[in-house]
């Protein structure tokens, strides 16, 4: 190893910290105990790159590069000092820089075990318990999973769930990944019929505790505990030896590493490092790299300089001084919340206030990777608005000491620390070394409060400190009252907390606080964050919290104040969340039935998801020639393009060569049904992420930075934003490439004139659904690899649509489709989102390939992928529906307007697909529903699971729940009443056969205990005034097949070799779902012989050609019969040799007709008959079937604030007989999780101008572990055949989205019940999401009162709804 023990001051001072080009000192590292020696470790190179691209270990993934999915997680272990003991935490690779590894031991998920080798105990039970569906989240989970056990071999539940706040997963819904890991901790999980002391859940029925009947022929066991192998944690890996040689006989060395643009120096001593900072007074000093990182990466930063004090003794020190504890400023979160939690133990309560507030702000401060690196210094210095900690340390008064190399100073973090944006008072050449955080006092109060849109690792949108010291009883002597999230800093109400001084602590202080806070906390109606009169509002509610919570204490210690209302306490309370729990009830295979279809097999993939081999797009191993690309897109909505001018970017370094349109070889027309897309825009942008062009160079950071250096000269055009603009516009798309003022369709039936005459009553009203990001784990990517000759391309690509792929590419280069081979092995998640705009970088990828002759690849960064690819669309709804006064309706006149973007898409269907479910489950004799495209400049919205009928279906609930609010009859009964029966027809003149409505929501009934439960909720909003309960129940009728009928056709190819190994291809693509899984069972059946002899390799548009895109939910229908198909003439022709050797062995069948000349090759085809609609005339069929489910969902909202647990869930499904419960439950469950975030928690926000706002996970919230319902009850329907599909199931993938519905209505319920108290009752309009902020402001109040909004018009709003 080089010497690194130069370390001394004398040489920082002169030549290591001058960012001279001297060489750089060997990085050592351990990965998976193997010794890494790196010489040229660049300052700017991710762990996660390094592993990947350096090491080839792709079981790492990057999901976001942004610390705020997990999908990166790694264990990293050190000996602490002084004790040596090794210290094993879970971070994000995409955030930890390479040379912060120096003598650290790296573990991946490659490391801990592989199907080849051996499992991981942790590995084999998140896979058996079907924990994982794509995939590409599973190995974060494990690693996640993994380092808690390696500290704490006998974690709690509640231990999981803190572990996991910072993994994401899009797909499974969470529940199975704690079932699976619960049996890792001393709470236990099933135990899969072993029995435990209090015996077996399945014996003693606690299993089935919410079954309504006695059921014989049902099954809660989705997987058996008993065959998990036992983990024994005295087996782990240990932490490599000749690594603690290394750490325990080194001396103190500085470290230096230079890099292409950055210098990383690494002092030893804490006089190094002010030196160095006083030579470098610009340098960044990182510790956990989780606010600069994310400058560096998506603000486009560049640090020459990077000063790493990670190691400093004084900087991690921890001591107790006179007046409370100092932390070190490179101490990180966790090591605080440690400490504070240990202090809170041990003193007295009096004295540890201010530790419960900071502990409670670190309770919801990101995830634990990024606690486990992110210091407290980091945070106070990065200085930002919305900072958690921030509050708090200024409201308790804590001090910092700084220092430069003439010395150092304290000083208090009070209103002077701040000086402005991002800003402090601390100078240039000052470091910070430590943080005092005091004792509190006796008669002292403190709160921390965070609101954000998501409660775990979330921003705050304000957050907020609070301390109250008392003299004489409930006399405030001081005040202290700190807001993030109301300025450009953290801000000081110090007006309102001076009014209040001397004054007691009762209503009167109470009403003067308010009224100040609402006059001193103001903010511009522009400010950036929006949401301006819900933060207002906010800061008097928390206040509010505050004070009865002090005003309770103060009783507590028998002072002499007002009481606190008994309705009032629970405003006070915070949230604790609990152990989620669920079961999920199925019918139990049939006695006899020995094979698999009916069996809860695990995904085929899952044990490769969970260690990391298995392989996706991105993680194919790179050709030795490989390109990397990077897209140039447009920063305008709407404009024409003067100029391209790449010069710049082409000399960049490492930079190959721009692709612009001109180097498109054959039509730059595209799209997936009408060609109104460019591949690459030369004239004109229709929206902001347009793509213009795209630079290709030898990596992929050079092509990034270099794609920046292309400047777009434009010329600004008017942008069309929202639904509203384009209606007062008249901007709507007719199909035929003309915009009128015409709905695109009209779907009408019955007399809707006598419908409103007939009625008692009408009523209009009107609904705003907002859009939703796909936010599959896996972003866009494709490889493309020229062939050499004829013209032949290669792809690899994740999309669900290889053969639209195929075409879309031939066209672009000028080829027939015959030379386009796409190959999917699998996607990291789709819904949707992968049908057809994963062709917008297919076609470029190509496009340069085809150019430079070589292979090309793209995976799109996360913000990319958010800004360029579109989403669900945003739905307006007008309507207007006439009922009788026994609840019955009976005429609608419904009117949906959808934000299509810049061209047409897929929109046209999912408009149709809308107008088909626009009346949900009820029956209304006389309707109408008209579509109106509205063509805007946002990037084209696209398929989103469901496909515009969770659109449809949410504005019909909307007016269902305002027909029993006018009547003031409980929604449920009213709901009821306008069910389908057996025999009715839709709206487009279906006749409902088969229908199993009713009995989902008598089920869903009695499994929920719905009307006990409305009594106690009922009785609940009686007892309090600031929490709310409410409850809902919702059905979903959802059609199954393409609505464009030549779609509905599938086919397959089936090889049996001479071994009697079975290849089994069909056109649908594997995202997650299982459908390859479900194949396999089809095939296994049909042919006869165990799943273990059938092996699907991919979906290749040269086996299976002209595949419909795997969607609609209708792709094990489809393929299913197509593999039926294929295996039946296989069985066919194998039937003679089975005959003739009735004892005879498959391998020995295969072989005699083998040797008897007979085709071992079969292809199958399946087109679903009798489809076909017109709606001209409203006729035809448009559905093979319906699936049908109901669910019934249990809310609490903290009115004061908008937030809203989810209590309870119960949903019933009819997916027919299931192929294969556990494949299908979780489809429920995960489809129930992404409606559950489109419904009250995702929100897309844009500015007016059209640019995309919210680009990552840090901004865009998907559900996390902690929304799951804390009872989530699933039950897939008994005794429901389905004829019309293969085996008698049915489809799932889509249908059961919808149901989180019945959370928002729930909510809705909650928020009509705060109404009720300021007296407001009544319809009133609620939109989707139902958000923090759209709560709290429909809980209209006393404090939303003191702040009225600007007067809309008067201000240009931050952002707008689309
Ligand atoms: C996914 C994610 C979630 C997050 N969630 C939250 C959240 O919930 N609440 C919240 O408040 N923040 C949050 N953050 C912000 C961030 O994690 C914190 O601010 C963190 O404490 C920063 O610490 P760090 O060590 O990583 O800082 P670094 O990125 O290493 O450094 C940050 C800044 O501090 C300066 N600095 C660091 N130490 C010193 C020192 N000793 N002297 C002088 N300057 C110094 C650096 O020069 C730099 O400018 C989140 C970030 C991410 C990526
Ligand atoms: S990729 Fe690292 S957290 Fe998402
Ligand atoms: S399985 Fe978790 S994201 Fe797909």
């Amino acid at each position: 190893m080089t010497d690194t023990s130069t370390d001394t001051a004398a040489r920082c001072a002169s030549g290591s910290g001058s960012g001279s080009r001297s060489r750089s000192d060997q990085l050592v590292f351990f990965v998976n105990g193997k010794k890494i020696v790196e010489e040229k470790a660049d300052p700017e190179t991710t762990l996660l790159t390094y592993l990947r691209r350096t090491l080839g270990l792709t079981g790492t993934k990057l999901g976001c590069a942004e610390g705020g999915c997990g999908a990166c997680t790694v264990m990293l272990s050190r000996p602490q000092p002084p004790t040596g003991r090794v210290l094993h935490y879970a971070v994000n690779a995409c955030l930890a820089p390479l040379c912060s590894l120096h003598l650290v031991a790296v573990t991946t998920v490659e490391g801990i075990g592989s199907v080849a080798r051996k499992l991981h105990p942790v590995q084999e039970r998140i896979a058996r318990a079907h924990g994982s569906q794509c995939g590409f989240c599973t190995p974060g989970f494990v690693m996640s999973m993994y380092a808690l056990l390696r500290n704490n071999p006998t974690p709690k539940m509640a231990d999981l769930e803190e572990a996991f706040q910072g993994n994401l997963c899009r797909c499974t819904g969470y529940r199975p990944i704690l079932e699976g890991f619960k049996s890792l901790t001393v709470d236990g999980g099933c135990c899969g019929g072993k029995g435990r002391n209090n015996g077996c859940c399945l014996a003693n029925g606690s299993a089935a505790e919410t079954s309504s009947q006695e059921v014989t022929d049902e099954s809660a066991c989705l997987f058996r505990a008993a065959d998990f192998a036992p983990f024994d944690p005295t087996q782990e890996v240990i932490f490599p030896p000749e690594l603690m040689s290394l750490i325990t006989n080194q001396r103190p060395a500085s470290l230096r590493f230079h890099g292409e643009r950055a210098t990383w120096l690494q002092p030893c001593s804490l006089h190094e490092l002010v030196l160095l900072k006083w030579k470098h007074p610009d340098a960044k000093v990182v510790v956990g790299n989780t606010e600069v990182g994310i400058e560096v990466k998506f603000k486009n930063m560049l640090y020459p300089i990077t000063l790493a004090p990670a190691f400093i003794p004084e900087l991690n020190e921890v001591r107790h001084t006179e007046d409370g504890v100092l932390f070190g400023a490179a101490c990180t979160l966790s090591h605080m919340g440690a400490v504070l939690r240990e202090e809170v133990q041990t003193r007295p309560a009096h004295q540890t206030q201010v530790f419960l507030a900071v502990l409670e702000q670190l309770r919801w401060f990101a995830g634990l990777q990024i606690r486990n690196v992110a210091a407290i210094g980091g945070n106070i210095m990065t200085a930002s608005p919305i900072s958690d900690l921030n509050p708090v340390f200024m409201a308790t008064g804590c001090k910092v000491e700084l220092m430069d190399k003439d010395g150092s100073r304290v000083i208090p973090m009070d209103n002077a620390f701040f000086t402005g944006y991002r800003k402090t008072a601390v100078r240039p050449q000052e470091i910070l070394v430590s943080i005092e955080i005091p004792y509190s006092k006796k008669n002292q109060f403190v709160s921390a409060f965070k609101q954000s849109a998501r409660r775990e690792d979330d921003i705050s949108i304000v957050t907020a400190a609070m301390s109250v010291t008392f003299c004489h009883g409930d006399v405030v002597e001081d005040l202290k009252l700190s807001y993030g999230g109301m300025a450009a800093t953290t801000a000081m109400a110090s007006t309102t907390a001076r009014s209040l001084l001397g004054r007691r602590w009762g209503e009167e202080l109470l009403q003067g606080a308010c009224r100040s806070l609402a006059k001193e906390m103001t903010l511009d109606p522009s400010a950036p964050g929006g949401m301006v009169t819900y933060r207002r509002t906010l800061t008097i509610s928390l206040f509010y919290k505050f004070y009865l919570t002090v005003l309770q204490k103060l009783r507590d210690q028998g002072i002499s104040v007002e009481a606190v209302q008994p309705n009032c306490l629970s405003a006070a309370d915070l949230h604790h969340p609990e152990t989620p729990s669920g079961v999920q009830v199925f019918q139990a295979m049939p006695k006899g039935q020995n094979d698999v279809v009916g069996r809860p097999m695990m995904h085929l993939s899952a044990l490769k998801h969970a260690t990391g081999e298995a392989v996706y797009c991105d993680d194919m191993p790179m050709y030795e020639n490989e390109l990397y690309l990077a897209l140039v897109t447009s920063s305008k909505a709407h404009a024409n393009i003067l100029s391209i001018d790449s010069s710049l970017a082409e000399t960049f370094p490492g930079v190959i060569s721009c692709v612009f349109a001109a180097d498109i070889p054959g039509s730059n027309a595209t799209g997936p049904v009408y060609s109104d897309e460019t591949i690459l825009a030369d004239r004109q942008v229709t929206c902001v992420g347009h793509i213009i062009g795209a630079v290709v160079a030898d990596t992929q950071l050079h092509a990034q930075r270099a794609a920046k250096a292309v400047r777009v000269q434009y010329e600004e055009l008017h942008p069309l934003v929202t639904i509203k603009e384009a209606i007062a516009a008249q901007s709507f798309y007719q199909g035929n490439g003309t915009i009128q003022d015409q709905p695109i369709r009209t779907l009408q039936r019955g007399d809707l004139e006598a419908g409103f005459k007939q009625a008692d009553r009408v009523i209009e009203g009107e609904m705003h659904i907002g859009g939703q990001e796909h936010f599959y784990l896996e972003t866009n990517v494709t490889l493309a690899v020229p062939r050499g000759e004829d013209g032949e391309m290669e792809l690899f690509v994740s999309t669900q649509s290889a053969s639209k792929t195929q075409s879309l590419v031939a066209k672009a280069l000028g080829v027939p489709a015959n030379r386009v081979q796409v190959r999917v092995k699998r996607m990291g998640g789709g819904f949707g989102g992968k049908e057809t705009r994963t062709t917008v970088l297919s076609t470029v990828v190509a496009v340069a390939a085809n150019k430079l002759k070589r292979p090309v690849r793209c995976m799109l960064d996360r913000d990319e992928d958010m800004l360029v690819t579109g989403g669900r669309h945003p739905f307006y709804g007008k309507y207007k529906v006439g009922f009788l006064k026994s609840g019955k309706v009976v005429a609608l006149d419904v009117s949906y307007y959808s934000n299509v973007g810049n061209s047409m898409d897929l929109s046209l269907s999912i408009m149709e697909r809308a107008l088909f479910h626009m009346e949900n489950s009820y029956s209304v004799a006389n309707v109408r529903g008209r579509g109106f495209l509205c063509r805007t400049n946002l990037p084209t919205n696209t398929a989103f699971r469901g496909f515009g009928g969770p659109q449809g279906m949410m504005v019909a609930e909307s007016w269902m729940n305002d027909v029993a609010q006018s009547l003031e009859r409980p929604a449920h009964e009213v709901r009821r009443l306008n069910l389908y029966m057996e025999g009715e027809s839709t709206p487009y003149n279906q006749i409902l056969d088969q229908l199993t409505l009713d009995r989902c929501w008598d089920e869903c009934l009695s499994r929920s205990g719905f009307h006990e439960r409305r009594a106690a909720v009922d009785l609940y909003n009686r007892k309090n005034r600031w929490t709310k309960r409410g409850l809902a129940i919702v059905p979903t009728k959802f059609g199954i097949s393409f609505t464009a009928a030549f779609l509905n056709q599938a086919g397959a190819l089936v090889h049996i070799y001479t071994d009697g190994s079975v290849l089994l291809t069909h056109g649908g693509t594997e995202m997650g779902q299982g459908l390859h899984t479900k194949m396999v069972q089809v095939a296994s059946r049909v042919l006869g012989i165990p799943c273990s002899k059938i092996h699907i390799s991919e979906t290749n548009t040269s086996t299976v050609p002209n595949t419909s895109p795997t969607a609609a939910s209708a792709s094990s229908d489809l393929n299913g019969a197509a593999v039926h198909n294929a295996c039946e003439t296989l069985h066919r022709r194998l039937e003679p040799y089975k005959s003739r050797n009735p004892k005879g062995s498959w391998e020995d069948w295969v072989k005699e007709a083998y040797f008897d000349r007979v085709n071992l090759s079969a292809n199958g085809f399946y087109k679903t008959p009798d489809l076909g609609y017109d709606f001209d005339s409203n006729s035809g069929r448009v559905f093979n079937y319906f699936s049908y489910g109901v669910a019934s969902s249990e809310v609490e909202i903290d009115c004061l604030t908008g937030a809203h647990k989810n209590l309870s869930t119960t949903i019933v499904m009819d997916v027919g007989h299931s192929l294969n419960p556990a494949i299908d439950i979780g489809q429920v469950e995960g489809g129930f999780m992404q409606g559950l975030g489109l419904f009250t928690i995702e929100e897309l926000h844009y500015s007016p101008c059209g640019v995309l706002l919210t680009r990552g996970p840090g901004s865009y919230k998907i559900p996390a572990i902690g929304d799951i319902p804390t009872r989530l009850t699933v039950s897939l329907l008994r005794d429901a055949p389905n004829e019309k599909a293969i085996f008698s199931s049915k489809a799932v993938g889509e249908p059961p989205l919808f149901l989180a519905a019945a959370n928002f209505f729930a909510i809705k319920d909650a928020v009509a019940s705060a109404r009720g108290e300021s007296g407001l009752s009544g319809p009133f309009r609620f939109d989707s999401p139902a958000s923090t902020e759209r709560i709290r402001m429909a809980c209209s109040d006393q404090f939303t009162h003191l702040c009225p909004p600007a007067e809309p018009g008067s201000f240009t709003p931050w952002s707008v709804q689309v």
